[in-house]
């Protein structure tokens, strides 16, 4: 297994396969519609590894989940993907120690899942969405898939919690039996969500049935392993993904360590590329280049510059929260959008978790209904020295667990 080195000695680094990986999408013939993680469709395509990273750089009020999420490494998911005329296909398989489900609307239990996410606009590689939820102005479609048992809900309301448990049911055989049929039937089965983002909290879930997607999870209990599937078409009224290269995204939640929301694993924005396409290539090299310029540099202008500031898990100079941490950023951002947000802060700006929490160092001011970051501009700074810096954070990323 391959091994992600962290920080210092990087310089000799010229794999570019260190950084992430392009999927290609192999075209078939057949219906989509109805594939399953176990479809003799999938020998037809090749793996790519996707690393996926803990996203650290907005901590959640829960110390408990923090605390047993603190040590988490990176995990490398197997990604898959298929498409046709009209359709596209994702097979994701990752690790997964604890087999979770979501126990019904109970709010201290919490289900593995898994996400993918495309972005809208995705014409210049160098300015794609915020990889959390989108950002102001860069729209992003999430379809996310949890695991969770069946629940009866035979109002349609989704307030399974007001109605009758099985053992409530006072029923005993075949009055039992015809409960348990009920609930297979009304039962919601599946927990499979997609939301359209632009930024911390304007999630919206699309209810109206206009997204015609499909996701499954399976476990698989000897290896510790989900395969997840999304089936989806190559366009809708939110993403056109008929293009030589897509960008995707990948998320996956782990319920034994209390993960959700942003309490999860996730990875950078990866290129897809439609086989058989010409094109595409910007993309394909703004996210799987290695970034050129000088580690050791780019570490040394950091500390001079940023790390007043921001925390990592090696350069500790600073107190939490004073703004995002960094250790994973390199994981899960583009060396596009490090450049960006040191040139240009306002392009993107990560809310934080509670603007009250430091009223001294807030992330962000609001001018004007608009949100502008606290974060002075390093546009000054030299090329080389940006380059370096640029470098030097994308070397920074939990190694595999
Ligand atoms: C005065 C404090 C301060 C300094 C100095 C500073 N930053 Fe920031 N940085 C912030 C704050 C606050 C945010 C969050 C608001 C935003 O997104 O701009 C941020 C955001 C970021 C982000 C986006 C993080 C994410 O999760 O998307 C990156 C990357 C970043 N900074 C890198 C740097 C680098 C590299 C330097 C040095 C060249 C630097 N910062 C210097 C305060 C600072």
């Amino acid at each position: 297994m391959k091994k992600i080195l962290l920080s210092g000695v990087v310089a000799g680094l010229t794999a570019s396969s260190l950084w992430s990986a392009n999927i290609v999408a192999t075209k078939v013939h057949h219906s989509l519609e109805n594939i399953s993680e176990v479809s003799p469709l999938w020998k037809e395509a090749d793996t790519a590894e996707v690393g996926l990273y803990p996203q650290t750089t907005v901590k959640m009020f829960d110390k408990k989940a923090n605390e047993m999420n603190a040590e988490n490494g990176s995990k490398m998911a197997k990604v898959q993907a298929l498409y046709n005329d009209s359709e596209i296909a994702f097979l994701v398989r990752w690790r997964d120690n604890t087999l979770s489900i979501q126990k019904g609307y109970r709010s201290d239990s919490y289900g593995d899942g898994f996400a993918v996410q495309f972005a809208k606009d995705f014409s210049n590689p160098e300015t794609l969405p915020y990889i959390g939820m989108g950002s102001e102005g860069r729209e992003v479609l999430v379809h996310l898939q949890k695991a969770a048992p069946n629940t009866f809900e035979p109002n349609g309301h989704g307030n399974v919690a007001l109605q009758v448990g099985r053992k409530n049911t006072n029923a005993f055989n075949e009055e039992l039996a015809q409960f348990d049929a009920d609930v297979k039937k009304a039962g919601v089965v599946d927990y499979e969500r997609t939301f359209v983002s632009a930024g911390f909290r304007s999630m919206t879930e699309i209810k109206d049935g206009s997204v015609n997607s499909d996701m499954n999870m399976v476990y698989n209990i000897k290896r510790n392993c989900w395969k997840g599937t999304l089936n989806r078409p190559l366009k809708d009224e939110y993403v056109n993904l008929d293009a030589p290269a897509i960008p995707v995204a990948f998320a996956v939640w782990d319920g034994g360590k209390n993960n959700r929301d942003g309490l999860k694993l996730l990875s950078g924005w990866n290129s897809v590329t439609l086989a058989g396409k010409d094109g595409g290539d910007a993309l394909v090299s703004a996210l799987n280049d290695a970034p050129e310029g000088d580690v050791v540099n780019g570490k040394a202008q950091y500390e001079m510059n940023c790390a007043a500031c921001h925390l990592t898990k090696d350069i500790q100079m600073t107190m939490p929260n004073m703004a995002p941490e960094l250790s994973n950023i390199g994981g899960y951002a583009s060396a596009g959008y490090i450049r960006e947000s040191i040139v240009d802060p306002d392009a993107v700006v990560v809310p934080g978790y509670n603007r009250n929490a430091h009223p001294n160092t807030p992330w962000y001011n609001v001018v004007d209904g608009k949100r502008t970051s606290t974060m002075p501009s390093f546009s000054w700074l030299d090329e080389k020295s940006l380059t370096d810096i640029v470098a030097y954070v994308k070397t920074l990323k939990a190694e595999e667990e």
